[in-house]
């Protein structure tokens, strides 16, 4: 019995671990899709944006979601475009990729 229980937790462990790391590939896939163009991340991307490759050490969770969905509220000036309509499972999974980003 007890070994049943172990290898249910393991399996249980697998699958999670699995979902995490597909969220984030979801995140990377919209971050390539929506930002690369403008933003360059670990040598990759546009030069219009700032390079990103460490937002997350500047940043806290909150002030990305704010900033993806209204640049112009910390830089009126900002040519960065608003993600508001961005679905939320989506902007999730965007800002669980970019916290890998530090
Ligand atoms: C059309 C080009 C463009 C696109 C597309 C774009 N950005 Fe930006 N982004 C900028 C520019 C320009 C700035 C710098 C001005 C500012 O602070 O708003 C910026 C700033 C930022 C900042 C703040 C960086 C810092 O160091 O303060 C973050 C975070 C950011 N963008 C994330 C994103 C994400 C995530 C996406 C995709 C959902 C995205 N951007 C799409 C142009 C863009």
């Amino acid at each position: 019995m007890k070994r049943v229980v172990s290898a249910v937790s393991v399996l249980f462990a697998v699958l999670l671990l699995t979902a995490g790391a597909q969220a984030e590939q979801a995140g990377e896939a919209i971050f390539n899709k929506k930002c690369l163009m403008c933003h360059v991340v670990k040598g990759k991307g546009g030069a219009i944006g700032p390079e990103l490759t460490r937002i997350a050490s500047k940043m806290k969770d909150k002030d990305l979601r704010e900033k993806i969905e209204n640049p112009k509220k910390s830089n009126g000036s900002s040519t960065m475009p608003g993600f508001k309509t961005l679905p939320k499972a989506d902007m999730d999974a965007l800002i669980g990729y970019m916290k890998t980003l530090k």
